[in-house]
This record gives C-alpha cells, structure tokens and sequence, in this order.
C-alpha cells in the first residue's frame, strides 16, 4: 500500500496521550500523534546488541529509540557500553531514560525513585552530553508519584501501543511476532512497539523481517520524539565528559 493510502486510511484516529500533564504531572504517551510513523524502542540496553541495532534501521534509511538502564544487562560505563552509546547517539537514533536499575518505580520512596532516574541523566550527561526528556518506566508501571519525579526531573513518561512480547516468559517466538506485526501495521496507521534489545531473536530474526514490511508498507521509521510531532528528544545538551574514577555502577 502507498504511503497516501495509508495516511488516508487512518488520519485522525486515536489519541496519543492517555494522560495529560496537570499540577507538575509528566504527560504519559502510549502511541504516537504522526500518521504513517512507527516508532521502534528497544529497552533494557545497553547490552551486546546495540550496535547491530543502530545499523539496521541506519541501513532501512530510518531511526529508533533505545530506553536505557545504568544497571542491568550490563553496566552503562562499560567501554563497550559507551562506545556503543556513542554509536548510536550519533547515527540519530535517540536516547531516552529506562531508569538506573529497572526497579518497579510504584514500589519505591520518592527518595529512590529520584536516584533511579537521576543516575541514569548523569551518565547519559557524561558519556553523550545529553539529558533525555523522555522516559519509560520499567514494566510500563506509573502512578502519581512517578509522574511527579518525572515532570521534576523534565521527563514525560512513555508507554507503547504495541508489545512484541520478546521479554514475556517464555518470551513470544519469532513466527508469532511476525504475525502480530503484521496484523498490527494496519490497525492505526501507527505504532510505538516495545521491544528489547537484550533478545538475539528481536535482533537477528525479527527485526529484519519487520523493518522491510514496514517500509513497504508505507511507514516512516523514526524516533519516538519524531513520532510525538517532533518534540526535542533532550531537555538540554553539553559537552561530553572524559571517563575517570567516578564513572563506575
Ligand atoms: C512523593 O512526592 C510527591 C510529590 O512529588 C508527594 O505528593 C508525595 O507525598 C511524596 N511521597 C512521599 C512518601 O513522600
Ligand atoms: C510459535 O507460536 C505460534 C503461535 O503461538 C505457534 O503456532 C507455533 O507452533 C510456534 N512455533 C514454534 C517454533 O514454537
Ligand atoms: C544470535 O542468533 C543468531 C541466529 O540464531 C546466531 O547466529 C548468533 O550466534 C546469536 N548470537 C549470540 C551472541 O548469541
Ligand atoms: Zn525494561
């Protein structure tokens, strides 16, 4: 289908904000506002992937967003880890906020919470010279008090319109979510997917499929602040820093 028909078809649809920011409560998005967009993020790096993943949508002429952790998979001051940050950072793919730890922020004092986000900004802020404004809660899970700590530290919140169920346990195989991104492309006109890029299968056998079909189909690949109506994807950026002792998890 053309990239018109596809627009044609579903203009107008849907809403991205499920809620909107009040009395210093972040926005929460769970799809985008720009018909013919699709808005790949990959969570939970970064890890050994990420490099293959900058490439593969640098390739598809597009771009996607990673949601970051300082410590999960893998350590975020990792040389490697940088390097592929810096990679990323750098083909144009954006670079949001996971939290520090992956910690189920609805469980945690404020006190907590604002260490698990303010820890992932310093890093970012050091090894790229960005801070993210935006951010998804790991699990997708928020309340009140997480909108606060977002809004307070610049960020709205993130959610997705689609889950590849590449981190379910077991985790969806790859013939499956082939078909459920199949059968997805024609349901909106758009989509913001949620996938991880922690999983060899997303990365070797899914996305390569799923990148061509979207872009015969007539979908623009892009970041998810693009697909938000191009919002700036940092709330400031400055001068990268040079590793030394401090930059440890
Ligand atoms: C956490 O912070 C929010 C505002 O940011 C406040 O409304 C709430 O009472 C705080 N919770 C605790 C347990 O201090
Ligand atoms: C993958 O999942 C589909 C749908 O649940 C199922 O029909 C198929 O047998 C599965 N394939 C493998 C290799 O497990
Ligand atoms: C990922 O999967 C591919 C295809 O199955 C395999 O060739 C490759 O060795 C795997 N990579 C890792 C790091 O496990
Ligand atoms: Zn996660």
């Amino acid at each position: 289908m053309l990239a018109t028909a596809l627009l044609a078809a579903f203009v107008g649809l849907g809403s991205a904000l499920t809620f909107q920011g009040r009395d210093g409560l972040a926005n929460v998005y769970d799809s985008c506002v720009t018909p013919g967009t699709a808005a790949f993020s990959f969570d939970d790096g970064p890890y050994i992937y990420s490099k293959d993943i900058s490439k593969m949508f640098t390739d598809a002429g597009g771009h996607c967003t990673f949601f970051v952790n300082g410590d999960n998979w893998d350590c975020i001051y990792d040389s490697r880890q940088q390097d592929s940050l810096k990679f990323a950072y750098a083909s144009g793919h954006q670079i949001a906020s996971h939290t520090w730890s992956h910690k189920d922020l609805t469980k945690c004092d404020n006190a907590t919470m604002q260490s698990e986000i303010n820890q992932v900004d310093v890093a970012l802020q050091r090894i790229l010279g960005i801070t993210p404004a935006f951010m998804r809660p790991p699990y997708g899970a928020f309340n009140d008090d997480v909108r606060a700590a977002a809004a307070a530290n610049g960020k709205e919140l993130v959610i997705w319109d689609f889950d590849s169920g590449d981190s379910t346990d077991p985790p969806t195989n790859a013939t499956k979510i082939k078909q459920d991104y199949d059968a997805a492309k024609t349901r909106t006109g758009k989509i913001l997917a949620l996938n991880h890029e922690t999983s060899n299968t997303t990365v070797s056998e899914v996305m390569p499929s799923v990148i061509q079909v979207y872009l015969d189909y007539g979908y623009k690949l892009v970041t998810v602040a693009e697909c938000l109506g191009n919002k700036p994807a940092y709330s400031a950026t400055t001068e990268a820093g040079k590793p030394n002792y401090q930059w440890h998890c």
